[in-house]
């Protein structure tokens, strides 16, 4: 924590110094992300796995194609990356898989690998480039009527997901990844929220993994998933839910329950009550069940005490994060506007998943 210093007060040689290594700690911080996303794409993580979740330096190199002349390089990448706790090292040679670095290397294949959310979501040139225009968004005329998005790559993030097959590919695993994750967690301690419901939409579902979940724990549950016509166009056939192609801006196919995971913080307030007043013509009364179950972040609730610092600095970047599409990472008055502003008449925000909640939005 940096110390705090009265304007007027002389800063001695050795606080410049530690505010100089404090500096440039937080100017190095994109580096991390850099390194993890090179070990990503190298597939590192995987290697180590195959190799029964120890290696050597020459067998991650040989394993991953890691040309001899960069052997040296690849000790550099390595210990930042053990220094960041992606993987452990008992000595200087052999590295080990932690439980960050085993979400990266599950067979590649694996409903959990997180791999395509680090390089397809989170560390994207997309979203990296657009971030280094935020001074440019902030005071040029030109750019006050579009998003960030639209001034670094001029289209939105979603017309780039549909031109761009790979990038969506990406985005559609990466977010398979993440909700097989979630709703394990979710369906084992807010199981509840389900009880009841005959009938559930999930809006923006891609390729249908919360949906596939709740019909497994819920059979009798009616789950069908609403998405953009690619994304429904790459889903896979899965008996148990109905995939509809379409516009949650036009309309959302009527259902007890309509779930928004990770819909809302991609959106300003003006489309998401837009979003929000869909989703209300979608269901019955709150008497009668109708209601929006929202997976998102509340900034400001974070998860267990021993990840708080964690969690709540995991949401405040994400809310910066989200700024290159235009997106928003809200506090509880926040979303209780919009849902007010919608017409809905009261919520619940339920225990937190990480650094995310559940909300109960009621009509
Ligand atoms: C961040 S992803 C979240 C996916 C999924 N809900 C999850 O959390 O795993 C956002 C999703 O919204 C979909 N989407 C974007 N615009 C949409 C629209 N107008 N109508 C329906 N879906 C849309 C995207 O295709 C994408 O699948």
């Amino acid at each position: 924590m940096a110390h705090v210093q009265a304007e007027n007060e002389v800063m001695s040689a050795d606080d410049r110094l530690q505010a100089q290594l404090e500096l440039y700690h937080h100017s190095l911080a994109f580096v991390k992300s850099m390194a993890l996303r090179a070990a990503a794409d190298l597939r590192i993580p995987e290697a180590i796995h195959r190799r029964g979740g120890t290696a050597t330096l020459s067998d991650i190199a040989s394993d991953t194609g890691i040309h001899a002349t960069k052997f040296a390089h690849l000790r550099r990448l390595m210990r930042v990356l053990t220094i960041t706790g992606i993987f452990s090292s008992s000595s200087d040679a052999v590295f080990k898989l932690t439980p960050v670095s085993r979400l990266l290397a599950e067979g590649g294949q694996s409903s959990c690998n997180l791999s395509p959310v680090v390089v397809g979501v989170f560390v994207n040139p997309v979203a990296v480039t657009a971030l280094l225009s935020i001074p440019k968004w902030f005071t040029d005329e030109r750019a006050a009527a579009l998003s960030l998005f639209e001034v670094a790559h001029g289209c939105t993030r979603w017309e780039m997901a549909a031109k761009e097959k790979g990038d969506s590919s990406l985005l559609d695993a990466g977010m398979v990844a993440d909700s097989t994750i979630i709703m394990e967690v979710l369906l084992r301690d807010s199981h509840s929220i389900f009880e009841g419901v005959s009938s559930l939409v999930d809006v923006g579902g891609g390729h249908g993994a919360v949906a596939a979940a709740v019909a497994r724990a819920f059979p009798e549950v009616n789950c069908t998933v609403l998405d953009l016509p690619h994304v429904v166009a790459g889903a896979p056939a899965n008996e148990s839910i109905q995939f509809v192609a379409g516009d949650m801006f036009e309309h959302i196919p009527s259902a007890d329950v309509v779930l928004l995971k990770w819909i809302l913080h991609c959106w300003q307030d003006e489309h998401c009550i837009n979003i929000l007043r869909r989703c209300k013509e979608a269901i019955p009364s709150r008497d009668a069940g109708g209601k929006v179950i929202i997976i998102d972040m509340v900034v400001g609730y974070a998860g267990a005490a021993s990840a708080e610092n964690v969690s709540m600095e995991t949401q405040v970047l994400s809310d910066v994060y989200k700024m290159y599409m235009d997106g928003v990472e809200r506090e509880e008055d926040e979303w209780a506007k919009i849902f007010s502003e919608a017409g809905f008449s009261d919520y619940k925000i339920s225990p937190v998943l990480g650094f995310r909640s559940i909300i109960e939005v009621y009509p």
